[in-house]
């Protein structure tokens, strides 16, 4: 790109909120974006992870603050979105992408894990985002949301009823904002990262288990895992204005797993 050229990818200067970004690809998409010339909220349940990605941002030269936030709660989601307007001096989008994962087959599953899958992966994500069209739209500014949903929204996996169930919301959530808040310039898109080097919290043993791999491998496309940096790409395409006619649409990132 030449110097006096204005790549329509371009975030530096830009201010966002990446959520469950303590660790996993949250983490990973923090400080990519970062290194991008983003400021960032690293926001999360457990502070102390925020605290460390926060400062491995700020070591290199970028700007972060942690924030520690249950995005269960809506009084914190409107915390998290205030603070970070209010440090920053402007607030231009936020990747929605904290989640629990439930490997449990549908027969065993308790109402009680079902309606803790909801509201960890779903009304959760619902919360934030209505937080930040408030925001938004008292401010009249434009804003750019991306939720981290999965190709388990599409595809129907063993033992992920729940899980699936609750990704299928958040594309549909995707649609929904998406044509409410289009007038507003408000935009919300979804990514479905399929397999990932790095599995949830508490299922890694399931995916990542040699023998477990030997047999998803030949099934996906690309022959192997996702890197967590493969899914910037994606990531900063819905952030900036390079998708700045692209609001509802969800984005498989899952080496043709889904294709076949
Ligand atoms: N990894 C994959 O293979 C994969 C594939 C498809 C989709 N995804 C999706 O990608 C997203 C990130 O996955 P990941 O693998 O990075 O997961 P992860 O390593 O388990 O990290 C999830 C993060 O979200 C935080 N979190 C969970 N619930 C929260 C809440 N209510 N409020 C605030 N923070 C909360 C966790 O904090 P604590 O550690 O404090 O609980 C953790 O930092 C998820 O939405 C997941 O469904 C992942």
């Amino acid at each position: 790109m030449a110097d006096d050229q204005v790549s329509v990818f371009d975030i530096r200067g830009r201010a966002y909120i990446v959520t469950g970004a303590g660790r996993g690809i949250g983490a990973e998409l923090a400080n990519g974006l970062a290194e991008a010339g983003a400021a960032i909220a690293v926001a999360g349940r457990t502070g102390a992870d925020c605290e460390k990605v926060a400062a491995s941002i700020a070591a290199k030269g970028g700007r972060a603050i942690a924030v520690g936030f249950d995005a269960r709660d809506e009084a914190q989601c409107a915390e998290l979105v205030t603070r970070a307007a209010a440090t920053f001096g402007q607030l231009d989008g936020a990747v929605i992408n904290h989640g629990i994962g439930l490997h449990r087959d549908a027969l065993d599953t308790t109402r009680e894990e079902f309606a803790a899958m909801l509201d960890g992966n779903l009304t959760s994500y619902f919360l934030m985002c209505r937080e930040l069209g408030r925001h938004w739209i008292a401010a009249k500014q434009p804003g750019a949301i991306v939720l981290m949903s999965s190709n388990a929204s599409i595809l129907s996996y063993g033992e992920l009823a729940a899980y699936g169930v609750s990704k299928a919301g958040v594309d549909q959530l995707a649609r929904q904002l998406g044509a409410e808040w289009a007038r507003h310039g408000i935009r919300v898109n979804a990514i479905g990262p399929g397999y990932m080097a790095a599995s949830m919290k508490g299922i890694e043993s399931i995916y990542d288990a040699p023998e477990v791999k030997a047999k998803i491998l030949p099934k996906i496309p690309a022959g192997r895992y996702g890197a967590l940096r493969e899914l910037l790409g994606a990531t900063q395409f819905f952030l900036s204005d390079a998708s700045s006619y692209a609001t509802g649409q969800y984005l498989a990132v899952d080496g043709g797993y889904s294709l076949i």
